[in-house]
C-alpha cells in the first residue's frame, strides 16, 4: 500500500512514517519543513519538502496513492489566538488543499490528526464522540471545521474519511520524538527541568479536581500509529468517521510531574502559580467508540511507561 503522510518530518509525523516503514508500507512524506526536521524522516520513506497547498504541482498525475494521513497543521494554541490568519491559512486552506488533492487525483482513504481541542471547555468526563464540539481557541476551530469539510467531501465524493482526536500525545518510537520549538507540553517540559535541577511549575491548584491541579488523559505516539493504520483499512465507501483517542486514564498535573521525578529517581521542586486563561480542569475521553468499531486499545496505557518511552 502507498501512503502519502503530510507532515511526516515533525514529531507525530516522524513517528507514524517510521511505523508505516517497518509495516512494509511505500511511505511518501510531504512537509515544507515550516516546524519540522528533514533528519526526522525514516531513511526508506520518500521525502518531498514542499507545502500542502501546492500537492498537485508537486505530484505528477501517475503517482497513485492508496491513502494519505494528514498531520501537516500549525498546534500552538497561543499563537492560533494572536495570529488567526495563520491558522486559518495553514490548517484549513492547507486542509482544503490536500482534500482537493484526494478528490481530483480519486485517492480514496483520508486520516486527519484532529484534536481534543475542538471540545474546548467541556465538563463532560470522559468526553466521547458525541460531546458537542465548542472549541475555544482558533486551533480547535480550524480542526473542528476540518473534520466536518472531511465529512462532507465523503458523502459526496465517495472517500473514506477518518478524523482521529488526539489528547496529550507523549512518547517516543525508534528515535522519533517532540521537538517542538518552543515546546508547551508538559512531560517534554517537566523532564527537562528535572533533569536540570530547575523547579517546575504548574498552573493553578484550585481547581475542582482530586488534587486541585488540572487533569488530562495521555496517549503514547505509537498507539496513534496503530489507529491511523486502523482507520486506513477502513473499507466503507463514502463514510466519514470520528474517532477519540486518549487511555480513558486521567492524570493530574502533579501526578504526572511526580511520575517524572519518580521515575528519574531525582527529587524536584515544584511551584504553583495562577491558573492559566482557558485551561479545562478535566480532559479525559473514552476510546469505547474506536475500540468496538477497530478493535484499538492502547498498547502503553500507563503513565510510567509513557515517561519511561519520552526519556529514551
Ligand atoms: N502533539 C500533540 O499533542 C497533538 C495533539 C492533538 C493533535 N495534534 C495534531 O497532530 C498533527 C501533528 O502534530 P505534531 O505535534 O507532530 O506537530 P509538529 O509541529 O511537530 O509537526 C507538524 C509538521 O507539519 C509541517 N507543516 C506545517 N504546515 C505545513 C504545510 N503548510 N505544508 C507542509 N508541511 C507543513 C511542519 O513542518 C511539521 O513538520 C497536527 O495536525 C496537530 O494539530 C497533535
Amino acid at each position: 500500500m502507498r501512503v502519502l503522510i503530510t507532515g511526516g518530518a515533525g514529531y507525530i509525523g516522524s513517528v507514524m512514517t517510521e511505523y508505516f516503514v517497518a509495516k512494509g508500507f511505500e511511505v511518501w512524506v510531504l512537509d515544507n519543513l515550516s516546524r519540522g526536521y528533514r533528519d526526522a524522516v525514516a531513511d526508506d520513506a520518500i521525502f518531498v519538502e514542499g507545502d500542502i497547498n501546492n500537492a498537485l504541482e508537486i505530484f505528477d498525475s501517475k503517482e497513485r496513492f492508496d491513502g494519505i494521513i494528514h498531520l501537516a497543521a500549525h498546534s500552538r494554541v497561543e499563537e492560533s489566538v494572536q495570529n488567526p490568519s495563520l491558522y486559518w491559512e495553514n490548517n484549513a486552506v492547507g486542509t482544503h488543499s490536500i482534500l482537493e488533492f484526494a478528490r481530483i487525483r480519486e485517492i480514496p482513504r483520508f486520516v486527519f490528526a484532529s484534536t481534543a481541542a475542538v471540545y474546548g471547555l467541556s465538563a463532560q468526563s470522559p468526553i466521547v464522540e458525541d460531546t458537542p464540539p465548542s472549541p475555544a481557541n482558533t486551533y480547535g476551530m480550524t480542526k473542528l471545521t476540518m473534520d466536518m469539510a472531511i465529512d462532507s467531501y465523503s458523502r459526496a465524493y465517495g472517500l473514506t474519511g477518518t478524523s482521529l482526536r488526539f489528547f496529550n500525545v507523549s512518547g517516543t518510537y525508534r528515535g522519533r520524538r517532540e521537538r517542538h520549538l518552543p515546546e508547551t507540553h508538559l512531560i517534554p517540559i517537566a523532564i527537562s527541568k528535572i533533569k536540570g535541577g530547575d523547579k517546575v511549575t504548574i498552573f493553578g491548584s484550585d481547581y475542582p479536581t482530586r488534587d486541585g491541579t488540572c487533569i488530562r488523559d495521555y496517549i503514547h505516539v505509537v498507539d496513534l500509529a496503530r489507529a491511523a493504520e486502523l482507520a486506513l483499512g477502513r473499507s466503507n465507501e463514502g463514510s466519514y468517521k470520528v474517532y477519540n483517542l486518549g487511555n480513558g486514564n486521567g492524570y493530574s498535573n502533579l501526578e504526572v510531574v511526580r511520575t517524572i521525578s519518580e521515575v528519574l529517581g531525582v527529587s524536584c521542586e515544584i511551584e504553583f502559580s495562577k491558573r492559566r486563561d482557558g485551561d479545562a480542569p478535566e480532559l479525559v475521553t473514552s476510546s469505547r467508540l474506536i475500540t468496538e468499531e477497530l478493535g484499538w486499545t492502547p498498547s502503553i496505557p500507563a503513565l510510567a511507561d509513557i515517561v519511561k518511552s519520552s526519556l529514551d
